[in-house]
């Protein structure tokens, strides 16, 4: 019988977190204060983030331990299954064996409530009594109104104005869970108010979404702020992806030989990546890693390494990433959880250190992409997912071509069920391509902060 699906029970999901700070060859380049732009303490970040969450950022320790109260609710949906895509691979007539993880089976349809659920824990139990947040796509803060509900906590989310119009569903899913939304940017924070005085149409942008998240938490001592990606603890809280990804591949017999993502701020990536690199910085078997973004937020393969901050009113810490400049403003394309103009810190430095290899693709190619898949898998993957789907295939035809059977693994982060009006403009051939030319990226880079 040819095995679909790869399952794991209950009791076989992971029980710790894999920090892949642990293992890097070189430390991270230190988190400067945003004001003094000296070296940042805990202290500093305590008005935002809760101390167990502090400490998880700057962990170096290998493994952290999940708690129970945490392991039970990711038993609401976790393990979840790793797929042999054998009708993709015969669709394609590809030598190559391609499995996905797919995590659209949580609560909200994606990954990101694998870090929604423990950061509503920690914030939780050190007394918190409301959380703030942004939302791009609204998968992320339709996870944290779930985590909200599941910790009774208050959550107000700021959501980029373009999808908060575009994807008016995923606001009623986060408003059905108790959560309050706000399309941003917003006359209700000065930082909004700011953006609205100089551009009174702006479609907005994460970078002044998490401007407001953060301006209303660190003016309440029982509000925190929740970030949906980038932050190291983020990153770590989504290594389960990755860890049951090696229980399920060892299930299978197998061992992938490139491993392939999508990536925003970089934490659906690095969750299915990090354990397999750990791996392979511990000496065992090379992989190709390969991270795709949109061409029309070119990041990593565009962006500079640099200092910069994480938001566009700059509350937030400096930290050394890939970035486009913290006042880019990405035009609005479909993948809304792809629009940020920064990258995930650690993932910038492992990109830096030579471990993975990026690259940006089109809207048009994604979605065009992500059909042949729902055709031959029969799920309809989440716009930013395609990218993903579209990297896999075109290892996996390359494989074709040079007539060799790679093992090909990748992340299928969420499904598009909230994203069909993309899917309908899609059809209608009323997308477009846009690519960020070498002019706006100076333009935008040459706003950086000066760091002596
Ligand atoms: C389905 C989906 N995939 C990917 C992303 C990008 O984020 P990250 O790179 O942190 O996984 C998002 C962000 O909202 C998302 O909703």
């Amino acid at each position: 019988m040819d095995i679909i699906k790869y399952t794991l029970s209950e009791n076989q999901m992971p029980t710790a977190w894999y920090n892949i700070q642990a293992d890097l060859p070189a430390p991270m380049p230190p988190v400067l204060h945003p004001g003094t732009r000296g070296l940042i303490t805990g202290a500093d970040l305590e008005p935002l983030f809760p101390s167990e969450l502090i400490k998880q950022e700057v962990s170096i320790e290998r493994w952290i331990e999940i708690p129970e109260e945490v392991q039970s609710i990711y038993r609401q949906w976790r393990p979840t299954p790793l797929y042999r895509a054998r009708r993709l691979e015969k669709a394609l007539d590809t030598p190559a064996k391609i499995y996905y993880k797919y995590e659209g089976t949580s609560p909200a349809g994606s990954h990101k409530p694998n870090t929604a659920i423990p950061q509503a824990y920690y914030n939780k139990i050190a007394g918190t009594k409301r959380l703030t947040t942004e939302t791009g796509a609204g998968q992320w803060g339709s996870s944290l109104a779930v985590a909200g509900a599941f910790f009774g906590l208050e959550v107000v989310v700021y959501m980029v104005k373009v999808s908060y119009h575009q994807k008016p569903y995923r606001r009623a899913f986060m408003e059905s869970y108790g959560a309050s939304v706000i399309a941003s940017p917003s006359n209700e924070t000065e930082s909004g108010r700011k953006i609205l005085e100089q551009y009174p149409d702006s479609t907005g942008s994460l970078g002044i979404a998490i401007s407001e998240a953060v301006e209303v938490a660190v003016q309440d001592d029982r509000t925190k702020y929740a970030l949906g990606s980038v932050l190291n603890h983020v990153l770590l809280h989504q290594t389960v992806i990755g860890l049951e990804a090696l229980a399920q591949l060892e299930q299978a017999g197998d061992y992938p030989d490139i491993i392939v993502g999508c990536t925003g701020g970089g934490s659906n990536f690095a969750g299915i990546a990090f354990p397999f690199m750990g791996n392979k910085l511990r000496g065992d078997r090379d992989i190709k890693f390969v991270a795709i973004e949109p061409a029309a937020c070119p990041t990593l393969t565009k962006g500079k390494y640099a200092y910069d901050f994480g938001d566009t009113a700059h509350l937030t810490p400096l930290v050394k990433m890939h970035t486009l400049g913290s006042s880019f403003v990405p035009q609005g394309f479909h993948a809304g959880g792809l629009r940020y103009h920064g990258m995930a810190p650690l993932l910038s430095h492992v990109v830096e250190l030579g471990l993975i290899e990026p690259k940006a693709y089109k809207q048009l190619d994604c979605f065009a992409a992500g059909l042949t898949f729902a055709r031959a898998e029969g799920i309809l993957p989440a716009p930013e997912a395609n990218h993903a789907v579209k990297g896999a295939i075109d290892e996996a035809l390359r494989c074709r071509e040079e007539g060799i059977g790679k093992t090909i693994l990748f992340n299928l982060c969420g499904h598009g069920h909230f994203d069909m009006q993309a899917y309908m403009d899609y059809e209608a051939g009323l997308l477009r391509d846009t690519e960020y030319s070498n002019q706006e990226i100076a333009m935008a880079l040459a706003g950086l902060p000066v760091i002596a």
